[in-house]
């Protein structure tokens, strides 16, 4: 398990951050022959990774039958509502190349509430994982991505929230989003985002310059309580990497 500090591996701009990214997960994807798991995350910074991971050479190197596809965290929105982490990552991804339905997992956000929506996700990645603990021998996910809010959140779990300190459930639900959309949430708590062969975190752009900076002088932040099984990564674009780190 890592909790050691980030260690960030610096690209020139967003587009070199997406082919980064799309290469780590095409190259862990490929590692063995059996079903594996990917979480997705939310947000605009994936986006382009999602859009580049539907064109050549990417989509034919993908065995779309093999992978599963899971999300850290959603907005308690319906699917087709532009605030919808599954609804984008489909629109851009999932609904552009062979993948079969039956491998998408997304969160269910037409349920009664955020709550009833993680009860569900939880029991959901325990059928998939099928077993009642996590171990730490045999990750849950493949790859888990990650990003980075401009207050330090991750996945849904924020500045203060009481889930940061969850150790049982491997779901739950925010009733309080600390950025925008101001929406109920439905988020995978640190236990479950660990259970992973490798963790990227994905940030880009000056607006993260700050916050990125407090994560690796080691601010209590959620970002910088995440951890993994297997390794952490964070992929960083020139624009937010604090200033003189060495460009990849
Ligand atoms: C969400 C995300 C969230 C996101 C960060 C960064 O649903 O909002 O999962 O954790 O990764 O807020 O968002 P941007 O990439 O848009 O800056």
């Amino acid at each position: 398990m890592s909790r050691e500090r980030p260690h960030l591996t610096v690209v020139a701009d967003a587009n070199a951050l997406a082919k980064a990214a799309a290469d780590r997960l095409l190259k862990r994807i490929n590692q063995g022959s059996r079903r594996l798991a990917v979480c997705l995350a939310g947000g605009s910074t994936p986006e382009r990774l999602y859009g580049l991971l539907a064109t050549e050479p990417y989509c034919s190197a993908v065995p779309w039958n093999r992978v599963h596809w899971f999300w850290g965290d959603d907005r308690f929105v319906p699917r087709n509502d532009s605030r919808s982490n599954a609804g984008m990552a489909r629109r851009l991804l999932l609904d552009r190349v062979p993948a079969p339905l039956g491998n998408i997992h997304a969160m269910p956000t037409s349920v009664k509430d955020e709550v009833e929506a993680a009860r569900l996700y939880e029991v959901e990645l325990r059928r998939f994982y099928g077993a009642e603990q996590l171990d730490p021998g045999r990750p849950l996910f493949a790859m888990v991505l990650m990003g980075l809010g401009a207050d330090g959140h991750t996945a849904s779990l924020f500045p203060g929230h009481a889930g940061l300190d969850e150790t049982e459930r491997w779901v739950m639900g925010v009733d309080q989003a600390g950025l925008e959309p101001f929406v109920p949430r439905v988020t995978l708590t640190f236990p479950a985002l660990a259970s992973t062969r490798e963790m990227l975190f994905l940030v880009s752009g000056t607006g993260k310059r700050e916050v990125l900076k407090r994560v690796l002088c080691g601010s209590d932040l959620p970002a910088a309580r995440a951890y993994a099984e297997g390794n952490v990564v964070w992929l960083v674009d020139r624009e937010a990497a604090p200033e003189r780190r060495h460009v990849a």
